[in-house]
């Protein structure tokens, strides 16, 4: 099959957060397979152009038709680690994407409406046919909206879309004046119950809303979020759209790249290792309490890695790295904040414990010090509000790193409690899970999770093996990824 992916993140180029592991992880193994992959993204100014092979023009002054008028493009290519991409620039003076940031900007709606817009130009212009086109989150709804309402009109009638939701807290909410922009100018005709408009406003549109109604197959990134997005409040108001459409809906649990994520062949970490070897993470955890000057001593690391939003559960991690301190741990948090109250309020907690020796708070995006991060700790918390499907606690489960999570969203179809999983025998269990959000219920997952170190080391060397032997690669997902295009193309 010929399939081409759209979407506003794609590791290592472009990457916010785990939606761009997804899209390359899914699309090398789509290749594995023996599928046909390319990936349209944004020329961002800030994106990491060193991860780019040969990036040259593949398309000059492709025109796109925007609002009365049209904007010119042009647009590049090159290979981002093997996987080849296309990257869409406007050449207006207000180019969308120099902005020096992703996302953000008052905006957004207009960009990314802009952006979808573009990717299917430029698949009319170049006369490319996909067999399906796989779109990603809210930055991509209108585009079904677009094939199938216009461009089905020019020769794409045969292109099939499946939609993947990975986040429903964004959903792209603006005023109808995008539809006009874009081309979709019959508003009344849009702006009804069961098309665009939104469930809780009812003078906005709602672009996921419309991936869901208009894609050939919907889906979220966990089964457990797909039944919980449906029926409680997490689908933040698209819940009923889902439940209408549940007959093209599902969960598809994300899966992991072990070339990039694997303690075995990991390029960023001094030390290799695998379950049968476990010294050499001893190594990197000496290693990573070196480059943080945190202390020498016989105590586990805890970590944090992860974006620093509500969704994570920041209050549960504020607490947990006191109460870590408090126990006998030390505790390493990475994380870039969204909002700016958040910031402030981790910048000062940094400088509040930048002397002590058992801790080290380091703020901002940093790829490479993740994976050192990764390897060196031994238990990882994630202790989200909800959580789609989250790859944290799967990285760290292949570096060995114990998870010690929130059961909702993903982290229940991933993480199973080494004392209390009713459904796995022990030798299937692999870390820890508390369910309520106040801090009592997180000090007594932390607990267990200390105790077993401190007093039971070989049962928890066992259990960072048992994680570690999981297996969450592309292998499964990808093969019912294929599953979903092959039905959809087939209809
Ligand atoms: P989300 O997509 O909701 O942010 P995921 O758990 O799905 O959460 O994916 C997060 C991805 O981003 C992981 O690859 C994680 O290692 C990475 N990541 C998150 N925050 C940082 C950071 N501050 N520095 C480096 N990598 C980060
Ligand atoms: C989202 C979700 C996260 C998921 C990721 C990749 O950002 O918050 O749970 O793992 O996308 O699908």
């Amino acid at each position: 099959m010929y399939i081409v992916q759209i979407a506003s993140e794609c590791a290592p180029v472009i990457k916010a957060g785990g939606l761009g592991d997804v899209v390359y992880g899914l699309s090398r193994e789509l290749e594995i397979r023996g599928h046909g992959v390319e990936i349209i993204l944004p020329k961002y100014d800030c994106m990491r152009y060193d991860h780019i092979w040969g990036l040259h023009d593949a398309y000059r002054d492709l025109m796109v038709p925007w609002f009365d008028g049209a904007i010119r493009c042009n647009v590049e290519c090159g290979w981002v680690h093997g996987r080849l991409c296309f990257f869409i620039e406007p050449l207006s003076d207000d180019n969308f994407f120099n902005r020096g940031c992703y996302y953000g900007c008052l905006d957004d709606h207009l960009r990314f409406a802009f952006f979808s817009k573009a990717a299917l130009e430029f698949l009319l212009v170049t006369n490319k046919r996909p067999d399906v086109i796989h779109c990603h989150d809210w930055q991509t709804g209108l585009l079904p909206v677009m094939l199938f309402e216009i461009y089905k009109y020019h020769g794409m009638a045969n292109q099939r879309v499946s939609y993947t939701i990975h986040n429903f807290k964004h959903q792209g909410v603006a005023g109808a004046n995008v539809l006009w922009a874009t081309g979709l100018n019959n508003e009344p005709y849009y702006f009804t119950e069961d098309r665009l408009m939104d469930n809780k406003h009812s003078t906005a549109i709602n672009f996921m809303k419309g991936g869901i109604v208009y894609s050939n197959f919907v889906n979220t990134v966990s089964p457990h979020h797909a039944w919980e997005a449906r029926f409680t409040e997490v689908g933040c108001g698209l819940g009923k759209t889902l439940y209408d459409h549940q007959h093209k809906f599902g969960g598809v649990l994300n899966g992991i790249d072990y070339e990039v994520w694997n303690p075995v062949v990991d390029r960023y970490i001094p030390y290799h290792y695998s379950s049968d070897d476990l010294k050499s993470k001893t190594l990197n955890k000496k290693a990573l309490r070196e480059r943080l000057w945190l202390k020498d001593c016989d105590k586990p690391i805890i970590c944090y890695i992860g974006r620093l939003d509500d969704q994570k559960g920041v209050h549960l991690v504020h607490h947990a790295i006191y109460y870590a301190l408090d126990k006998k741990a030390q505790f390493v948090l990475l994380g870039a904040a969204t909002e700016p109250g958040i910031n402030s309020w981790f910048s000062h907690e940094k400088d509040h414990l930048d002397s002590n020796p058992d801790c080290h708070i380091e703020l901002g995006f940093n790829e490479e010090l993740s994976h050192l991060i990764y390897a060196g700790a031994e238990m990882i918390v994630v202790p989200s509000n909800y959580e789609p499907c989250g790859l944290t606690q799967m990285i760290g489960l292949k570096y060995g790193t114990v998870p010690i999570v929130r059961g909702v969203g993903g982290l229940v179809n991933t993480v199973f409690d080494w004392d209390y999983e009713q459904n796995k025998p022990q030798e299937e269990r692999n870390g820890f899970v508390f369910y309520q959000t106040d801090n009592v219920a997180i000090e007594s997952a932390i607990d267990r999770a200390i105790d077993l170190w401190y007093k039971s080391p070989k049962l928890f060397r066992q259990l960072m093996i048992q994680g570690m032997e999981y297996d969450y690669s592309w292998n499964h997902p990808g093969a019912q990824y294929v599953g979903i295009y092959d039905h959809i193309r087939h209809k």
